[in-house]
């Protein structure tokens, strides 16, 4: 019996997640049936944003229940199909999850042809990260030429490109990061203007003035509400907050989280502050993704991926992005990568 592993949901999570909040398991590799692929994924991505589905209630996306496989974006290769839209050996983009192995009807499944970048990129830089900066940028920071933009977990995937799409319309850029080493990164790789190392400041509120002393057109927010509460005063007239993430927050109890004080600066500096859900951006995937992939060939936008080996480390790599240890796009290799 051919037998695959994979990851559920052993109970809740309270707080930041623990090993014991995840199971390995094994199941036997199932029979396709009619107009189905077997997919053997061989890449698989932990997101801060997945944490909102482990806490077993239901959030704009509904919560896991323990048993359930963890979902995530993977990359797999097509073992066996009766589907005529795939072929044994094509590399395919899903949803199967932590998961060695998924079923598909073909539905929501991206055979990958354009070879100009690695497989990986396409859960990373080209995938819902790279998507969010790009349209969180366009659609609702509606960023204009020379402005003043401030990035916060500036090295993430998200933060990182953020800033490398702000650079390139001429914006002065600041970017908030945890360490040295990813400040170092993000001005001398990614060319940002500033960069503060929030865990070395001693005073935040007075880094950011210094990064920033006119003002923010755009605040791009990756962390949550007490960061944007802080910049909010610092916003110039008809300032645009992008509110992407909330990494600080994922792990607090709804009545634990900070709440916003510094609201009348909305009315005085008719600030506007803007949520995005990526997906509403479906239709426009390809041309964004295009635009991506010409500027990496061109050496114009900077990436960086943890590929971490091995399925039964996947809860430790996503634990790993709310102590700050990971930097830039973290995935999980749980297979043997296509020959
Ligand atoms: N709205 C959407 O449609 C959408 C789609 C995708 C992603 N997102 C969101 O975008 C954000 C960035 O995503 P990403 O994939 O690029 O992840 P990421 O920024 O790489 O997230 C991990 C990093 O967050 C920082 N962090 C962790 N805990 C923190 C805390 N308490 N305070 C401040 N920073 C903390 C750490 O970096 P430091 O060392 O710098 O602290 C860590 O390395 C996430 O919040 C994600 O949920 C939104």
């Amino acid at each position: 019996m051919a037998t695959y592993q994979r990851i559920v949901l052993a109970k809740p999570a309270d707080g930041i997640p623990s090993a014991d909040n995840f199971q390995l398991d094994e199941q036997e590799i199932p029979a396709i049936g009619d107009g189905e692929v077997l997919v053997r994924n061989f890449l698989a991505s932990v997101d801060p944003g997945m944490r909102s589905i482990l806490s077993g209630t239901d959030s704009y996306s509904a919560a896991l229940k323990s048993g359930e496989v963890i979902s995530s974006a993977s990359i797999g290769v097509v073992e066996q199909s009766n589907n005529p839209k795939f072929n044994i050996g094509d590399v395919v983009n899903g949803a199967f999850g932590w998961s060695q192995y998924g079923l598909s009807n073909g539905r929501g499944l991206l055979k990958l042809t354009d070879t100009r970048l690695p497989y990986s990129c396409n859960i990373g830089i080209l995938g819902i990260p790279g998507l969010t900066a790009f349209f969180g940028l366009e659609r609702i920071a509606k960023l204009q030429d020379n402005e003043t933009v401030l990035v916060t977990s500036a090295a993430g995937t998200v933060g990182a490109t953020a800033g490398q799409l702000a650079k390139a319309k001429g914006c002065h850029v600041t970017g908030i990061a945890g360490s040295d080493e990813k400040c170092a990164w993000l001005r001398d790789v990614c060319g940002f203007d500033e960069v503060i190392n929030y865990k070395a400041v001693s005073d935040l509120d007075e880094a950011i003035s210094n990064a920033c002393p006119n003002g923010i057109d755009v605040l791009f927010d990756n962390v949550g509400t007490a960061m944007i509460d802080r910049v909010i005063p610092k916003m110039k007239m008809g300032g645009r907050i992008v509110v992407s993430g909330q990494v600080a927050d994922y792990n607090k109890a709804p009545a634990d989280r900070p709440g916003l004080k510094n609201t009348s600066f909305f009315i005085s500096n008719r600030l506007r502050m803007e949520g995005l859900v990526v997906f509403d951006d479906f239709r426009e995937f390809g041309r964004a993704k295009e635009d991506l992939t010409q500027r990496i060939v061109n050496g114009q936008l900077q990436y960086r991926e943890e590929i971490i080996q091995g399925i039964e480390n996947m809860p430790s790599a996503f634990i790993g992005l709310f102590t700050g240890e990971s930097f830039g796009r973290r995935l999980v290799q749980i297979g043997e990568l296509p020959a």
